[in-house]
């Protein structure tokens, strides 16, 4: 279709690039959609939320590839005439709305006043110069530069990506065994000090010389350990103290990164107890109004509309003089809750947590039946998001964390990959309420023909063992693939014990032993396939070893990984002791139902299980090569007994010779009875 202007063209074209499900902008509200031509560009899931008011909805794959935008703004285009003013709000959209501003030559933020608050080293350059405290931070080039920034610096480190958000791609260091093998990314990597500080986030609209309307909150645990699976929560801050130092940090750190009227959400380390009062040190700071539950309790505690404001100067229109959020009056907070399971699922049980006291005011849950969709607004398709108000901070918070603990969401895979992407599309994120005709067609992006050969990645997966045109032994099949499931039961059961840590390192004893529970069925799983390396015969073996170089078992990732997850959890159990004063004789003496006893029987267990599959390992190794030899690597297999003996958690062992050393039958009593 051609543009061919007519008397309705004589209203402006406003273009609208979104990605959300839920109202956290709205559009309809903030823009005339009679007296302006609107028309959106979003994805599949978010479709459904566009007002009917719209004048036009093309549907891209994903709202941040540039490409198929601006494919899509052109056939717009085509159809409304040039824009008048283009929109994108959410975090991950921004630059690529700022570059199709600039393109069409359209009023607003140009892609270079966003780089500041998208490139973490230039931001992190910029609060620099101003002379404002951040922590240590340089470029990540691979394992040397993790280690000679260390040596100034010390541990332990963040990894993350210069442009990223919600914490996604970032990476705890704490000793050098996480650095072996780190090669360079792909993406550009920054190194950070990491800063053991409260964070705080600070919302609000900065005028260009100054801060409008802001508000402070505390988060309640972190962005980063959201996403590894623990809870995510933020209350505001009514502390004035706490509050005049924030202001007087954030104030600087907009100056230092720009000039111009911007909504911001920006992250800070806050020293509560510092010597001089509250110490502020700067985290990150984005040029939009902040994710999460935040512009609904602006809206509906502070009645101020962040996204509205944002939405205006996105337009070019001034920021509006209003009065300032109270500082006084009802304080607010948030809480958001994981996915039960990797989405897209079905929620088979979800508590409501309404009418509790203490509780949240408004929740935002999925009923069992329902499915979560594989949504790519980050803290919108969640467990369950939760919103507070109360007199005080303390109130708030104790509301929230009643909320965290009490509330049980769970969730079954999808049987049925078709019926979850069509029910997700058609209700936006409340599917399962429309019945849906059409089950034959795949309905993901990616490779294959169906939605499973698309989710479960079977062409890349199935492609990984060596073709017909370069095996020299059939048996190939059966050695690669015992070595390659090995490495993907490796990996979930490592994921297990490094979560395992992170749920300890927060005193979630019984979440640790559980999760261990896991990694120990995994390698007891691994130990059982090596089983099939009965049916490889000796000198078909020998065939297979002229093709395998000097790789060995030495070098598997899974393997290597295990030992390193292995001394984190040592490091974080040996630390939970010593803050808790628990010896361990003792608690072995004591009932077994006690939680720290059941967490060190699991850590027990997956140590057993990596000697058990040591053992099995060892007597296949020798069935096969036989004694006396030497590895592709040239370790001579009689190392692989000794190594059997290795344990990593000594010091549990060790508490089982000295019951025995200080038992009833311990040698001193034996010599007295003699
Ligand atoms: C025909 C079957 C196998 C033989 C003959 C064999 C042989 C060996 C030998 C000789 C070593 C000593 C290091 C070297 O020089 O390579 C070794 C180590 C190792 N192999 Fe195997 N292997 C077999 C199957 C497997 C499988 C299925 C896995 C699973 C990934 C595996 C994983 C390992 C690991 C992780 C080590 C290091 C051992 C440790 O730290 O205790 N091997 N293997």
């Amino acid at each position: 279709m051609t543009y061919e202007p007519s008397g309705l063209e004589s209203r402006p074209h406003v273009v609208i690039l979104t990605r959300w499900c839920e109202q956290y902008a709205n559009y309809d509200r903030y823009l005339d959609h009679d007296s302006h031509r609107v028309t959106y560009i979003t994805n599949e899931i978010a479709s459904k939320s566009v007002p009917p008011a719209a004048a036009d909805v093309v549907v891209v794959p994903a709202t941040d590839d540039l490409a198929s935008v601006r494919g899509a703004l052109r056939e717009l285009v085509a159809r409304h005439g040039p824009p008048a003013s283009i929109v994108a709000l959410k975090e991950d959209d921004l630059l690529v709305g700022a570059v199709l501003r600039q393109d069409s030559e359209c009023p607003g933020p140009r892609p270079d006043e966003l780089l500041p608050f998208r490139d973490k080293y230039l931001m992190y350059q910029a609060i620099a110069a101003a002379g404002l405290p951040l922590p240590a931070f340089a470029p990540f080039t691979g394992e040397q530069s993790v280690l000679d920034f260390v040596a100034t610096a010390g541990w332990p480190v963040i990894i993350k990506p210069r442009v990223g958000s919600s914490s996604e791609g970032v990476v705890l260091l704490s000793n050098p065994s996480d650095v072996a093998g780190l090669t360079p990314a792909a993406r550009p990597m920054l190194i950070q000090s990491y800063n053991t500080d409260p964070i705080y986030h600070v919302d609000g609209i900065y005028t260009g010389d100054g801060l409008g309307q802001w508000r402070a909150s505390r988060y309640i645990n972190t962005c980063l350990g959201f996403r590894e699976g623990g809870f995510l929560g933020s209350v505001e801050e009514d502390d004035p103290s706490i509050n005049e130092a924030i202001g007087a940090a954030a104030a600087a750190y907009l100056a230092a990164l720009t000039d111009q009227a911007e909504p911001f959400h920006l992250e800070v380390f806050v020293d509560a107890a510092a010597p001089g009062g509250p110490a502020c040190t700067f985290l990150e700071a984005g040029a939009r109004v902040g994710g999460a539950e935040i512009p609904f309790i602006w809206r509906e505690l502070h009645g101020y509309d962040l996204m509205s404001v944002a939405f205006n100067l996105q337009l070019g229109l001034p920021v509006q003089a209003a009065d300032p959020v109270a500082a006084q009056g009802d304080v607010g907070g948030w809480l958001l809750v994981p996915a039960p399971m990797a989405p897209p699922c079905r929620i088979t049980e979800a508590t409501t947590m309404l009418g509790r006291t203490p509780g949240p005011y408004a929740e935002v849950l999925l009923r069992p039946g329902e499915l979560l969709p594989l949504g790519d607004a980050y803290y919108e398709h969640v467990g369950g998001r939760f919103r507070f108000r109360g007199g005080s901070s303390a109130e708030v918070q104790a509301a929230l964390i009643a909320t965290a603990r009490d509330f049980r969401v769970r969730a079954e895979p999808i049987d049925h990959p078709g019926f979850a992407q069509n029910g997700a599309g058609r209700n936006g994120g409340r599917a399962g309420k429309e019945p849906v005709q059409d089950y034959s067609q795949p309905l993901l992006s990616g490779e294959g023909d169906s939605d499973y050969a698309r989710y479960m990645r079977t062409t890349a997966l199935l492609s990984l063992q060596r073709g017909p045109d370069e095996v020299i032994h059939r048996d190939e099949l059966l050695f690669q693939t015992v070595h390659q499931s090995t490495e993907l039961w490796l990996k979930l059961g490592c994921a297990e014990v490094s979560e395992a840590a992170a749920q300890l390192r927060t005193g979630a004893v019984d979440a640790s032993a559980r999760l261990l529970g896991r990694s120990a069925l995994a390698v007891k799983l691994i130990t059982g396939q090596l089983e099939m390396l009965r049916h490889l015969a000796p000198w078909d073996f020998q065939a297979i070893r002229t093709v395998l170089g000097h790789g060995s078992g030495f070098e598997s990732p899974g393997w290597r990984s295990a030992q390193r997850v292995s001394a984190e959890l040592r490091e974080v159990f040996d630390d939970y002791v010593v803050r808790h004063g628990i010896d361990l004789v003792d608690l072995y003496r004591g009932s077994p139902d006690h939680p720290v006893y059941r967490l060190a029987e699991a850590m027990i267990e997956w140590d057993e299980r990596i000697s058990l599959w040591r053992v099995r390992h060892y007597k296949i190794a020798t069935r096969v090569i036989g004694h006396e030899v030497v590895g592709t690597k040239g370790t001579p297999v009689d190392v692989l007994p000794r190594l059997i003996a290795h344990k990593f958690f000594p010091e549990l062992w060790r508490v089982r010779t000295e019951l025995t050393q200080t038992g009833p039958m311990n040698e001193a009593a034996l010599a007295g009875l003699a």
